[in-house]
């Protein structure tokens, strides 16, 4: 069996007093010279061209590392991996800019095809790779972010050195942008984070580092705000008559209230559907106040003309948002083949 990587959970504090809390050595170290190891700190800064070789004590060993290395790059891999009996190597020759990040390691214990894997057996550090360039190098010369209604976002403009000064700018009107560390905070780890998107903040933004004495700009970040909703649609629906005799006109209606300007998608499946019935359905989302609230009713509307015995059955609407889908349906009793008194041998 193969062993999964541990989950990422949340930290939980010690409640016992510090003195008495057991701190496991880290099974990471890195090797400074031949022959020498280094505690390894949770950041380090080496500088480009330098080598990064880094240990990890176990048996079966499997590490994580800037998704960047996975590339092949001028056809060899640039962090090799080689497993020993009682350890694992990571080498990185030559370093470079893109190659900040964080670096983790875990080792496992199995036995009988079972393995297990602990806290005490893992080991990371963030390693920055200082050099000329001031940024993490991208791909893209520009990033299309999406901002949703409470949900924050990164801007990964990361740098390579803990050091640099960096500031956040909106290209049209050219101001910089204010971070106070509630909506907006800064993680030399991970770039900006916006807690708290706002339809303001759309448009195109860019990050400035500057560190002794030079300035580099970031890959530009192209936000697009969109109101995201809470939650998926919980649609009614209800046709105009439970039962229709041959001949009547009705119709079938799903509603959905939920947020201002949030998009609702509705499809339709109805017991003509397979012969091709052609109802038709209209469609429409006004504003509505409810309980001093300003709610978005969307509606749609399934009309079908002259029914007829095949139109007997289930109608279901499928109400479809930003997150999720959700299905309700109504039953029709539609004419029968014969009317009753028709059939024979009764
Ligand atoms: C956003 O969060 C606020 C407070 O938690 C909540 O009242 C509101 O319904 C949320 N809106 C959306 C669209 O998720
Ligand atoms: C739905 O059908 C009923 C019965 O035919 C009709 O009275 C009503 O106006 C229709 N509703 C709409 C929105 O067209």
């Amino acid at each position: 069996k193969t062993a999964k990587p541990p989950k990422a959970k949340a930290r939980v504090k010690p409640t016992a007093p510090p003195s008495q809390v057991h701190q496991p050595a880290s099974i990471l170290t890195r090797v400074v010279a031949r022959g020498r190891f280094q505690k390894v700190p949770d950041s380090l800064t080496l500088t480009a061209g330098d080598t990064l070789e880094l240990r990890c004590r176990g048996r079966s060993v499997r590490w994580r590392f800037p998704a960047y290395l996975e590339d092949e790059d001028e056809g060899r891999l640039r962090c090799v991996i080689k497993h020993f009996e009682r350890h694992s190597q990571l080498l990185v020759v030559n370093a470079r800019a893109a190659d900040t990040g964080e670096y983790s390691c875990w080792s496992f214990q199995c036995r009988d095809s079972e393995c297990q894997d602990g806290e005490d057996r893992m080991g990371k550090a963030f390693i920055f790779i200082t050099g000329q360039e001031l940024f993490v190098p991208t791909e893209d010369y520009y990033e299309v972010v999406q901002l949703r209604t409470n949900h924050s976002t990164l801007l990964p403009c990361q740098v390579t050195s803990p050091l640099a000064q960096v500031t956040l700018h909106r290209e049209f009107p050219p101001e910089e942008v204010a971070v106070d560390g509630l909506d907006i905070s800064y993680d030399v780890k991970r770039g900006f984070v916006i807690h708290r998107p706002r339809p303001s903040y759309a448009g195109s933004l860019f990050c400035l580092a500057s560190l002794d004495g030079m300035r580099q700009i970031s890959t530009k970040y192209m936000l697009i705000y969109i109101n995201y909703p809470s939650s998926a649609p919980k649609p009614t629906v209800g046709a105009s008559a439970a039962t229709v005799r041959a001949g009547e006109n009705f119709n079938v209606t799903c509603t959905v209230l939920g947020e201002p300007e949030v998009m609702v998608d509705f499809t339709w499946e109805y017991p003509g559907q397979q012969i091709g019935r052609p109802p038709y359905s209209r469609e429409r989302a006004d504003l509505a106040r409810r309980g001093g609230q300003v709610q978005q009713e969307s509606e749609s509307i399934l009309y079908v003309d002259e029914a007829r015995a095949i139109d007997d059955g289930l109608y279901t609407c499928s109400a479809t948002n930003l997150q999720g889908t959700t299905t309700v349906s109504t039953r029709v009793r539609g004419p029968n083949l014969l009317p009753f008194s028709l059939l024979p041998f009764v």
